[in-house]
């Protein structure tokens, strides 16, 4: 699969672990950034990489920041993005069977490495359920088309 990465200076290092882990487990990256851990915005990653993922460009996106929540906000203002901060397994896998979520965020400085990778994998591998869950993934993003 190809994933796109991104990071600001609070989930730079987390960023680097998961990119490693995602290559051990066969996946390409393509990193956005941030590429030093010196203060920076994260939207300045969070949006390219995001439009990557809603051009089809990358299947999927794994981004970091100190919390989570700032690259989350970020990627989910670019339209297709369904971006979901998750820091365990169950909600990492529902969110990809009921919601589709096609980005995943963490946060470097609330999360450990071990933890992190678990999320990652469990997230990777959970499959879009459709059916029910389909209609109602379809009446909010059908909010973008009148935004
Ligand atoms: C940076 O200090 C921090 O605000 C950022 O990494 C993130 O947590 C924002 O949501």
């Amino acid at each position: 699969m190809q994933i796109a990465m991104a990071a600001d200076h609070g989930g730079f290092v987390l960023k680097e672990t998961l990119k490693a882990f995602l290559k051990e487990l066969g996946h390409e990256v393509v990193d956005f950034g941030a590429y030093r851990q010196e203060p920076c915005d994260y939207p300045d990653f969070a949006i390219p990489a995001a439009r990557a993922v809603a051009d089809g460009e990358c299947e999927r996106g794994v981004f970091c920041c100190g919390t989570g929540l700032g690259v989350m906000l970020a990627a989910n203002k670019v339209p297709g993005i369904r971006a979901v901060r998750c820091h365990e397994g169950y909600s990492a896998r529902m969110s990809r069977r009921h919601n589709d979520a096609n980005v995943l965020c963490l946060g470097g400085r609330v999360v450990g490495d071990e933890l992190a990778r678990e999320v990652v994998q469990v997230w990777l591998r959970a499959e879009f359920d459709g059916g029910r869950h389909s209609r109602r993934v379809q009446k909010f993003m059908e909010l973008e088309k009148s935004a």
